[in-house]
């Protein structure tokens, strides 16, 4: 036994080194038909981690009060050695996390990744999904800019609408009786510590689900109903050094795009960050177009398509919660779109169509034909879930076969 051999039966005695490793890496079976879309959840991690750690250098610099945080935030792009790129990698960053999640979640949509038995590690996905949101809302205050104040000045009057304790609910969440330095704090506890915290908790359960039940595949069979003598799934291979090797080709092609957009386009034409948060916050000049980031657009959009307030509130509530019980709404008996019949082909179509555009809706100025059209797409959005019991179970499917298809 070599003195390595001789430490790590040391260290297994007592915390299952070896084990989890052969669990999760040299002994997980995974698919061996994985595409494309399976390169997201791995970039997932790799943003997130970017994002903590760029973020913790951010908050060294970084200044949480209504007198200091814009000045700071210059400072940091100014005068901190490499603080212009920090900054950056991490407010292209919080753009780049959502590009990727949203890509990971349609993945999962078109293979029926939600379906048994993977019903946990799609609600712990979208618990994921809502701290995202969380996560960017109470960053983009931090800068003090002044579509940040009134960005955060819509928001947090939506709770205003719920009759009766609506106005005292605003007031208690924004800690004063206007945005204020004290607004700005809490949202920096939040945002540097409550949510990370949780955000991490959250990715730690996903994947040990995932690894539970093992992972769904572009033809949406269990691989484990076929096995060798050995237990060993016919269509697996393991994740180490199999898809350890072919996801580093993802991440360096993902990075090689995500630092040429932060060399060449930080602010992404004013969608990653907005034109008016160049400006300090300003109580009394309102931005002429306030809109928020655009991963917030579709749901913006959704919000403003109502024309009473508390309707849209519950509207956007609404379209983020049909997401949560998709796994129930899909009475489908296969689970990729490969094998699904026409209406879900159509439907997830429309779906698609109606997202975006009620994003591009919800990132440009409200006209009455706007309106019309952003009434027709949330239509169409809520039409895509709540009629999906109906057309998934009316359709014929084509029947899956018992192997995977691809893969090599
Ligand atoms: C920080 C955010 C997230 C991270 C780091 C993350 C990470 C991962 C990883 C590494 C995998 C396995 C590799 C893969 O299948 O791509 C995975 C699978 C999965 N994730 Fe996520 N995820 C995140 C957010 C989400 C969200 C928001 C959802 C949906 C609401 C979601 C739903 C799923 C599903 C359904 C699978 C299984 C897919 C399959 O086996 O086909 N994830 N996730």
């Amino acid at each position: 036994m070599t003195i390595a051999q001789k430490f790590m039966s040391w260290v297994d005695a007592r915390f299952p080194a070896t084990e989890t490793y052969e669990y999760h890496m040299s002994k997980y079976y995974a698919p061996k038909n994985f595409n494309f879309w399976y390169f997201f959840g791995v970039l997932s991690m790799v943003v997130l981690v970017n994002q903590l750690v760029t973020g913790i250098w951010l908050t060294m610099m970084f200044n949480p009060s209504a007198e200091g945080a814009f000045d700071s935030v210059e400072y940091i792009m100014r005068d901190v050695e490499a603080g212009w790129l920090i900054r950056y990698m991490h407010s292209t960053g919080a753009s780049a996390f959502f590009v990727v999640v949203y890509l990971h979640m349609f993945r999962g949509m078109l293979y029926g990744s939600y379906q048994k038995p993977r019903e946990l590690v799609w609600l712990i996905g979208m618990g994921i999904y809502l701290c995202l949101m969380a996560e960017g809302f109470f960053g983009y205050l931090l800068p003090w800019g002044n579509m940040s104040f009134w960005g955060a000045q819509v928001i947090l009057n939506l709770p205003a609408a719920i009759p009766v304790v609506g106005d005292a609910l605003t007031t208690w969440v924004r800690g004063d009786y206007l945005i204020s330095g004290i607004t700005l704090n809490r949202f920096f506890a939040l945002h540097v510590v409550a949510i990370p915290l949780v955000l991490v908790g959250l990715v730690f359960m996903h994947l040990v689900a995932l690894h539970h039940v093992g992972s769904n595949n572009p033809d949406g069979i269990e691989i484990k109903k076929q096995k060798d003598a050995n237990g060993i799934p016919l269509d697996g291979i393991p994740f180490h050094p199999y898809y350890t090797v072919h996801d580093l080709v993802g991440i360096v092609i993902f990075l090689m795009i995500f630092f040429g957009i932060i060399f060449f386009f930080p602010d992404g034409g004013g969608y990653f960050l907005e034109k008016p948060n160049f400006e300090p916050a300003n109580a009394l000049k309102t931005p002429p177009h306030i809109a928020p980031v655009w991963y917030y657009t579709p749901f913006y959009a959704i919000l403003r398509a109502i024309p009473n307030k508390l309707g849209g509130v519950i509207a956007m509530g609404g379209a983020i919660a049909m997401l949560f019980v998709l796994p129930w709404l899909d009475r489908s008996p296969v689970k990729s779109i490969r094998y699904k019949g026409i209406l879900s082909r159509i439907a997830i179509g429309i779906f698609v169509v109606s997202f975006l555009s009620l994003g591009y809706l919800g990132a440009t100025p409200s006209t009455p034909i706007a309106t019309i059209m952003a009434r027709i797409f949330t239509f169409l959005y809520f039409a895509f879930f709540l009629l999906m019991p109906i057309y998934t179970a009316l359709e014929t499917c084509k029947q899956p076969p018992d192997r995977v298809t691809g893969g090599h």
